[in-house]
């Protein structure tokens, strides 16, 4: 018998069948109404138990969180807030859930206590709505790319070289840590180790995707990145999913078109499939505004953001202008900013790139032209010297959500670059190829995966948008 899931028996038309159904216990109300769910949707489905046929022994073990199985009949629902319920014929216990020590119970329990019990959060409707709005999004990400003539592209998880040029990556060794074998130098031998160098979790699959793009044209990654970044803040992870494109003769105008259309076609994929888990979500966050002070509430509902980021262009600012507006803003001029704007050059904080979203432009905008020494070394140098051909995408509570450029494609002024930031360029050799061999105009962007979850779900904390979160100090699961 094909098993059926609630989700399908809660559109069915096909009243009066007689159904088989398995999931967990939610609540058991009056010795008669379980609501059963089995995670396809966030709806549960309301099952009527006769208690004169059911033994004593039996109601006593439907408990929040057991996992049961349920034989009945599908009929029409009398009751309010449901159109089909199920009139139970027969129970069995397939897993017994203690309530003395289950720890989710049918009430409201903090984001932090749901934290430490990652492994069971996903059973409230909070955690099961965004896991489920994940899920959705991804299968978005690969469908856009798909229709639009991209390849995926597996890039490595273990790489030798430092993409970002940041250093905040996480070893991957297998030396000896008490006693590592050392050179005549007195430093550690690395051509001892697994890999015969220094090896590490990769930042970032950008330079060996641009080896793709120089093949196939338009290429993907979807895969976990990983940063050793000291960074505790609600935006930060330690291993976090990026999504980065690479197009091949495509420039930075055409990079933006590319970040701006996708963005808005995953965003839009979710609001048209994942309608209830979105009104869940919608609803809590209406809740939660209602407990605050009437300055901090949101303008727009969650639905109405999502709506407001299809339905509008992003303001393409140059980092130029943006310093000048900052520069003149009354936040700069009052000394509210911890980080004050003085000159051309400084890097922006995400107080800034808050304030030009949220406050000045109110919309996405994606910053362009960035001073090139604030920024990674394979970004294209304009003909002023002194900016990179780099972009930043910033969103309503997120900040940055994107950052990409167009390519260093010319090998004298890449070299140079590498020279003047000390990289070795003997470790790039084979990036470098790329620029000797039939060399050409590229871009492309990467996207922080769970920022993109926490702006779709409006969930504050980035830990609550990634299964098991991976921060300092935390490992835990
Ligand atoms: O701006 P980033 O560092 O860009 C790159 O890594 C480029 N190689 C991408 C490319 O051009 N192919 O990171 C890209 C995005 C950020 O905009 C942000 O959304 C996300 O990755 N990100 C993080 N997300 C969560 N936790 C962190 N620690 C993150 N660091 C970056």
């Amino acid at each position: 018998m094909k098993k059926i899931t609630i989700a399908e028996l809660l559109s069915s038309k096909n009243i009066l069948q007689e159904i088989t159904v398995k999931g967990w216990v939610r609540t058991f109300r009056a010795n008669r109404f379980i609501a059963l769910n089995d995670g396809s949707t966030l709806n549960n489905i309301q099952c009527v138990v006769d208690f004169e046929n059911t033994d004593e022994a039996t109601l006593k073990r439907i408990t929040t969180g057991a996992a049961i199985e349920i034989k009945g009949m599908l009929a029409e629902s009398i009751g309010k807030g449901q159109s089909v319920e199920i009139q139970v014929s027969k129970i069995t216990i397939l897993g017994d859930c203690n309530p003395d020590e289950y720890p989710i119970q049918p009430k409201k329990h903090s984001l932090e206590f749901l934290r430490e019990n990652a492994h069971l959060r996903i059973r409230t409707n909070t955690f099961s709505a965004v896991m489920r709005l994940r899920s959705a999004l991804s299968f978005a990400v690969h469908k856009y790319f798909t229709e639009n003539g991209f390849y995926n592209f597996h890039a490595p998880i273990i790489t030798g070289s430092d993409a970002e040029g940041a250093g905040e990556m996480f070893q991957v060794s297998i030396l000896d840590n008490i006693n590592p074998p050392k050179t005549e130098e007195g430093k550690i031998d690395y051509s001892k180790d697994f890999f015969g160098k220094e090896t590490n979790l990769t930042v970032s699959g950008q330079l060996e995707a641009e080896t793709y793009a120089m093949a196939l044209g338009k290429v993907y990654t979807f895969g976990p990145t990983f940063r050793a970044e000291n960074s505790n803040t609600s935006r930060h992870l330690a291993e976090f999913w990026m999504i980065e494109p690479e197009v091949a003769f495509n420039n930075l105008d055409d990079n933006m078109d590319l970040a701006e259309d996708f963005i808005k076609s995953v965003i839009t994929y979710v609001t048209i499939n994942c309608k209830d888990d979105l009104a869940f979500l919608n609803d809590r966050l209406l809740q939660e505004d209602k407990t605050k002070p009437a300055n901090e509430r949101s303008e727009m509902s969650l639905i109405e953001k999502l709506n407001f980021v299809i339905e509008n262009n992003f303001k393409r600012v140059s980092y130029t202008e943006a310093i000048d507006i900052l520069r003149n803003c009354k936040p700069n001029k009052k000394k509210q900013f911890q980080y004050l704007i003085e000159d051309w050059g400084t890097d922006l904080q995400s107080e800034h790139e808050r304030f030009l979203v949220e406050k000045h432009f109110k919309c996405p905008v994606i910053l362009f032209d960035y001073p090139a020494n604030i920024k990674a070394f394979y970004m294209r140098l304009n003909q002023d010297g002194k900016t990179v051909r780099a972009m930043d995408v910033l969103f309503p509570g997120i900040g940055e959500i994107v950052g990409g450029s167009q390519r260093e494609e010319r090998l004298d002024v890449l070299q140079q670059k590498i020279k003047d930031l000390n990289i070795d360029e003997k470790e790039l050799w084979w990036y470098l190829d790329t620029r000797k061999f039939g060399t050409a105009e590229h871009s492309g962007f990467g996207l922080g995966f769970e920022r993109l979850v926490q702006f779709v779900t409006g969930m504050g904390n980035i830990r609550d948008v990634i299964p098991y979160p991976r921060t300092p100090q935390n490992a835990e699961f």
